[in-house]
């Protein structure tokens, strides 16, 4: 069935000029791109996307990563990818969690790496089931930033909230 994922390239990614070579690779998988763009990511959405792992010890390094605060590069690519067996598809490319147990020719087996602290560096971030990549998604992206209509919308008035706009 049809689905859809949520990747990030975090800024280990991007520092080292893997974009280019992530992308190509996730596109073997035929999927289609329904949103995409560059974020500079807040301790608010970082602990968010994390909440799961806020009890781990290495819970502090790792909003310091996805911030890229270790690399340097204070920013990360977020995309959804749709199609059939989405989830499955994306995480099986991307490779296991931990680097050195990842398969060498996913892109976390060959592009990530542990560090001396012992975090994870694994380069990229993919929704592991329907659920999580409904939450993640719906928290990274609004609903006119994706092509489809992946979820339900409503139209909502906020009309005290302050928004920046371009200058006229
Ligand atoms: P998790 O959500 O468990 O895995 P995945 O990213 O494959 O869905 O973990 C989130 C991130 O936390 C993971 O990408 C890297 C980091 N991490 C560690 O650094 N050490 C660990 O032992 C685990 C489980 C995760």
């Amino acid at each position: 069935m049809k689905e859809q994922t949520l990747v990030l390239i975090k800024p280990d990614g991007l520092k080292k000029s893997l974009t280019g070579n992530i992308l190509t690779t996730l596109s073997e998988s035929r999927l289609e791109i329904a949103g995409a763009k560059v974020v500079k990511v807040s301790r608010r959405l970082a602990e968010k996307h994390y909440q799961h792992l806020k009890k781990k010890p290495f819970y502090e390094e790792l909003i310091r990563y996805i911030r890229g605060e270790l690399h340097g590069k204070k920013k990360v690519l977020v995309l959804v990818y749709y199609g059939e067996d989405a989830i499955d598809k994306v995480r099986e490319i991307a490779g296991a969690t931990n680097p050195e147990e990842a398969d060498a020719e996913s892109i976390r087996g060959k592009y990530g790496r542990i560090t001396t602290k012992g975090i994870f560096e694994n380069v990229i971030h993919a929704s592991k089931n329907r659920e999580e990549a409904e939450k993640e998604i719906k928290l990274w992206f609004k609903p006119d930033e994706i092509i489809f209509k992946l979820y339900p919308t409503e139209m909502v008035t906020r009309s005290k909230v302050k928004v920046k706009a371009w200058k006229r």
